[in-house]
């Protein structure tokens, strides 16, 4: 925050941080009643990630604006840049966070419902960040507020890679559902229980993470993926059966049908494994987004800059989610992806070659300008 502050304030960008952590900083156009168009990322991370996963599009769009500033280069619009608060939920469940609550989609009281593994609400952490997420509402985003979205995010995947692309442009982005499923059996001595009088609670998690692959492989659609990425064991100790166990399972498809699917089914073999096993159990939504297809206006207008440029590109969908598909319920969005070396993301290895972010900010910063004249 204190970098991007310093970075706009230099520029004479008006900064303005939002009351649950948005950072935005306004590069005024000449006409005040032109709705402008905004261009970021997210500045959060995923816990053993990279450092390209938001920060690239980050700094993009501070670079774009920074060249269409130094140059004078003549806009109608003013230009918004955006570092999004919490995408991943690293720290905070379900993640989008910072879009979500800038499309209206939270209350006040619902950032005091959102805690972190320590207990601490989200509420709480904008406060002791010197925000006051009481104000909320008053920062939501309407249709018409904006005219447009942008964001440059690397593909995270490895379809462009592979093709030797330099440039990917997004028609959709997945779905995706998050859940939080909770057994509990009995914690007992390891060495006295005979195992035929065991109410193992990680035993019954295992049946079931495992079942999550084959769900998503053999039952839906070629699109489905489901990852268990995320668990806690009770008590957590050598000598001791486990008593209970919580686990993550995230669920992303490019059609809605997929989602449900594998949703239902997994639903069905948790009670059904619980039983067999004599075990609790409980199945909580954690988060949730819809698939949503982008703004073919902006699709197309990327698209004429990357022929402008010479610059070879493939219309994809996104498997990542990105604040990008929440602002589709207010405004016209638009994403740039740039290849990631081997499909490397949300891994210490994650990188993209020079020339590909160069190329990628390019079209960027053309697009930028195409729509805020
Ligand atoms: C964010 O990177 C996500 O796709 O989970
Ligand atoms: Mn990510
Ligand atoms: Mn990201």
């Amino acid at each position: 925050m204190d970098f991007l502050s310093k970075a706009c304030e230099s520029m004479g960008f008006e900064v303005m941080i939002d009351p649950v952590g948005n950072f935005r900083a306004k590069l005024k156009g000449s006409d005040p009643g032109a709705p402008p168009i905004m261009c970021g990322s997210h500045i959060d991370t995923v816990l053993y990630g990279g450092k390209l996963d938001g920060a690239a599009g980050v700094v993009a769009a501070l670079e774009a604006l920074t060249v269409i500033k130094e140059q004078n280069v003549p806009i109608r619009h003013s230009l918004e840049f955006i570092a999004f608060v919490e995408e991943e939920g690293a720290s905070f469940r379900g993640g989008l966070i910072g879009s979500k609550a800038l499309v209206g989609k939270y209350t006040v009281e619902d950032l005091k419902n959102l805690t972190n593994d320590e207990g601490l609400s989200f509420y709480e952490a904008s406060k002791n960040f010197g925000l006051n997420p009481d104000e909320l509402e008053d920062y939501v985003l309407r249709k018409g507020d904006v005219k447009a979205l942008l964001e440059l995010h690397i593909e995270q995947g490895n379809v462009l890679y592979t093709k030797s692309i330099p440039l990917g442009i997004v028609e959709a982005i997945v779905g995706i559902k998050q859940l939080a499923v909770t057994l509990t059996g009995k914690a007992n001595h390891a060495g006295t229980t005979p195992m035929n009088l065991r109410r193992d609670a990680l035993v019954g998690a295992s049946n079931i993470i495992s079942f999550v692959e084959h769900c998503a492989k053999h039952e839906a659609f070629d699109t489905t993926v489901a990852t268990v990425g995320k668990i806690w064991c009770f008590p957590n100790v050598t000598n001791v059966i486990p008593g209970k166990v919580t686990f993550t399972i995230d669920i992303r498809d490019i059609k809605t049908e997929g989602i449900q699917r594998v949703e239902q089914l997994i639903k069905e073999e948790v009670k059904r494994i619980s039983d067999e096993r004599g075990l609790q159990y409980s199945v909580n939504l954690v988060g949730e987004s819809d698939p949503v297809k982008l703004s073919e206006k902006v699709v197309s207008i990327i698209q004429r800059v990357a022929e402008k440029l010479n610059v070879n590109f493939l219309r994809m969908n996104s498997g990542a989610g990105h604040d990008s598909a929440l602002l589709t319920e207010v405004t016209d969005v638009g994403m740039i992806f740039v290849p990631s070396i081997e499909g490397i993301s949300h891994a210490p290895e994650e990188d993209t070659e020079y020339e590909d972010l160069k190329t990628g900010c390019d079209v960027l910063l053309n697009a930028l300008v195409d729509l805020a004249q």
